[in-house]
């Protein structure tokens, strides 16, 4: 049973009882309706107490259930909380932990409410594309206010309950003991004579409620480009000032119902789910023992290892860095501060934070002072004779039971553990650069990594605010492994007609913070030209355009010499279609007798993301990811693909897999059709009508 009903002298209590945040499900809202009509029916009971079991209140509308039939059943929470609302016998919601989207609006329908400080109130239902579906943007205005209410509705943020408590949301906030407080609370409006207040029947009292709404419309069309739920927030919560709570109820019950069948809030939800899930593995349970992490060190001072150290150290975890010599460790150092002293200077990080930060980090030139690390990550230059020397001196010093990482994006990672004697130690832990800023963390798993050690990073990465994603051993991993064949596809396209400014630019209009171009300017043309010259000798049968080879070799390594693809001016990040390299172009298509041809923005976004699509279906088919929605976390948090179309892998469903290797085929018939292989997942899977998510 969801629910539980109990009752203490003459209060009935209605606990939800559905792990792990008492989402509101069908049988749970079944049980919140039996239990209000039981308390109806007994005489004996005066007042009715509703709250949450565990660590929620309720955290909402059951997500798993959406557009499924069981959302649509009744009761409804729309009828729940009608039921609850019209109980004649006063209900009091006893609010802890988290009274969320569903949950707040549940609460909102009673007759009272009392909360225990430290509790997340929100509606954050914007963030799965959606808007309150059971009266929340009605009656948070008529409880805290316009100005307030619509801010918590359009940004889905959560307010602890503390901020809230003279809001008009809380009759009491509960100091001591929730339950106890709760039932005094009960038995005291118990006595009184109905009818009990509702929220409903207040009024929303603003000076220029239009003149506000308008404001906020317009702040919000900027802000929530590409995401059609916020603006539909709005309208509801108008309908309700202008019309009244009746007629508003039902634009917002019209905004939910259209809202849930789009695009953009299936790809949210798909993000939250997947979040979630990239944190599960599939041989490794739940309860795996954990190691603890007090103490990490980090070998390497560079671009990467100094964001890693500020990583852990923003966790509040100590760090000892190690270098080779003093002027780099200054060097690193120097810039991690200098970090900070920006986010200060932004009001990110308060001045005292500094250096009370910097003091975490115990800077060092010898591997004695890492005997104590109970993880220790590598950022050493990317040669595996330098790491191979790192792991080993690792291997020496390292206390037994230390995990050794590698940041290593290139390098084969099961090499790297056999440079020790504890293969089952050590693992990838693939930072993303800028490192203390990017949100994705790869962790590769070697083939003896122990389960213990992938338990404990992927936790330590939740403690850290990554987003990990788990992958096998191969060249470049899950994220880069797909990059390179859009960057192929790009170079491809630049010899067979585009310009690189029309590339960006349509794949920019798809979504991506950053077209191909832009961003190899960005991180560097010479660290493409270096990995190719590696494909050539590892794979004289892969074909690769020469057109970037061309550009490198003029020296033309992007932002950091003044020009690449584009052309830069000093001090400005500004990217200018370069005629130069226009030119060098057109002229490269004539040497290598490429007839040039125009080409649309269509074909450009489908064999940009074509071809990641059909690298990660090889990707599941190898087991290299576990599972599609991995891949899009690695490409929504990592490589800037678009939040709202959900990840490549999302992406390729809602067009339609049979879709995708009809077009993969065509292209495979055309020049440089050598680079499509069809991957026979997306084969498959089409043939049967199902989609990478099911
Ligand atoms: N429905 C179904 N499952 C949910 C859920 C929900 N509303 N909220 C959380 N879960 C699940 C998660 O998927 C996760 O499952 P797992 O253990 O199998 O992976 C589990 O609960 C725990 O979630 P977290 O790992 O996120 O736990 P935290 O303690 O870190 O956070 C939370 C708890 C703050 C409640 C967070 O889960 C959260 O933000 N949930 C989403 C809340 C939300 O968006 N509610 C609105 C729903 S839509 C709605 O109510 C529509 C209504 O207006 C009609
Ligand atoms: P970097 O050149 O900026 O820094 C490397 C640092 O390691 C230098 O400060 C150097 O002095 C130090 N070092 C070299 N040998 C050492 C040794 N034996 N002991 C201790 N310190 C030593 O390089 P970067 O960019 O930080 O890369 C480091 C690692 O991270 C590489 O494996 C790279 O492939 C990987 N990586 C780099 C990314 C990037 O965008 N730069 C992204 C993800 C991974």
């Amino acid at each position: 049973m969801a629910v539980d009903y109990t009752t203490h002298d003459g209060v009935a209590v209605i606990t939800l009882n559905n792990p792990p945040v008492n989402g509101l499900g069908l049988s749970t809202r079944a049980g919140i309706v039996e239990g209000i009509e039981r308390a109806q029916n007994d005489p004996a009971i005066k007042a009715i107490v509703l709250t949450g079991a565990g660590k929620a209140f309720s955290g909402g509308a059951d997500i798993t259930e959406f557009n499924t039939p069981k959302a649509t059943q009744e009761p409804t929470l729309a009828t729940v909380i009608k039921t609850v609302e019209s109980s004649a016998k006063p209900v009091v919601a006893a609010i802890h932990s988290v009274a969320m989207g569903g949950g707040l609006e549940l609460a909102l329908g009673a007759h009272y409410r009392i909360a225990a400080p430290g509790a997340q109130i929100a509606l954050p239902e914007v963030k799965l594309g959606i808007l309150p579906g059971a009266g929340g943007t009605q009656r948070l205005p008529r409880a805290i206010g316009l100005e307030a209410a619509l801010n918590m509705i359009v940004s889905g943020a959560p307010v602890m309950s503390q901020q809230l408590a003279r809001s008009g949301l809380f009759d009491e906030l509960a100091e001591g003991d929730l339950a106890e407080a709760a039932l005094a609370f009960a038995r005291k409006v118990g006595a009184k004579e109905g009818p009990h207040p509702k929220v409903r029947e207040r009024k929303i009292e603003h000076p220029n409620a239009e003149g506000f709404i308008q404001f906020a419309r317009n702040s919000v069309a900027t802000l929530a480009k590409n995401f059609p739920a916020p603006l539909k927030c709005i309208d509801a919560v108008e309908a309700g000032v202008k019309n009244g709570f009746d007629k508003g109820l039902a634009v917002e019950r019209e905004c939910f119902v259209a809202l849930v069948q789009t695009p953009e809030s299936r790809a949210l939800r798909h993000a939250f789910f997947g979040e979630r899930a990239a944190s599960k593995i599939p041989d490794v349970p739940a309860d795996t023992p954990v190691r603890e992490i007090r103490q990490v060190a980090v070998i390497g001072a560079g671009t990467m290892g100094g964001g890693i150290a500020m990583n852990f150290i923003n966790a509040g975890i100590p760090v000892t860095l190690l270098e080779t010599k003093q002027e780099a460790l200054d060097r690193g150092l120097a810039t991690i501060r200098k970090n900070y002293e920006a986010s200060v200077k932004k009001g990110k990080l308060k001045p005292e934070a500094l250096e009370e930060r910097m003091a975490l980090i115990t800077p060092t030139l010898s591997y004695d002072d890492l005997k104590n690390a109970d993880l220790i990550v590598e950022a050493v230059f990317e040669e595996l004779g330098v790491k191979e020397q790192v792991f080993k001196r690792l291997d020496e010093v390292a206390k037994s039971g230390a995990i050794l990482a590698s940041n290593t994006s290139t390098l084969d990672v099961d090499k790297i553990a056999a440079f020790t004697r504890r293969p089952q130690d050590v693992v990838g832990m693939h930072f993303f650069s800028p490192a203390n800023v990017m949100k994705l963390l790869e962790v590769v798993r070697g083939k003896e990594t122990a389960k213990d050690v992938l338990a404990t990073v992927m936790k330590l990465a939740k403690k850290i605010k990554k987003t990990a994603v788990v992958s096998g051993v191969c060249d470049g991993f899950i994220g880069n492994r797909m990059i390179e064949q859009y960057i192929r596809q790009a170079l491809f396209m630049l010899e067979e007609g585009a310009l690189p400014a029309q590339v960006d630019r349509a794949i920019e209009k798809f979504g991506f913070a950053m077209g191909p171009f832009r961003m190899s300017d960005l991180a560097g043309n010479d660290i493409g030209w270096a990995i190719r010259k590696r494909r050539y000798q590892e794979h004289p049968e892969m074909h690769y355009s020469k057109i970037a080879d061309r550009l490198c070799e003029t020296g033309r390594f992007g932002q950091k010499t003044g020009g690449g693809w584009y052309d830069y001016k000093a001090g400005d990040r500004t990217a200018y279609p370069s005629k130069l390299v226009d030119e060098m172009i057109v002229a490269h298509s004539k040497e290598t007798n490429t007839q040039r041809r125009k080409i649309g923005d269509d074909e450009i976004v489908e064999r940009l993301v074509f071809a990641l699509v059909n690298e990660g279906a090889k990707i599941l088919e190898e087991g290299i990811a576990s599972k599609a929605s991995d891949i899009d976390m690695v490409y929504l948090t990592g490589y800037g693909f678009p939040l709202y179309r959900g990840g490549p892998m999302l992406y390729a469903d809602t067009v339609g897999l049979y879709n995708v290797e009809r077009a993969i085929r065509r292209y495979a018939s055309q020049p440089n059709g050598d680079a499509w292989q069809l991957a026979p997942r997306i084969a498959e899977l089409a043939a049967q009508g199902r989609g990478f998510n099911g």
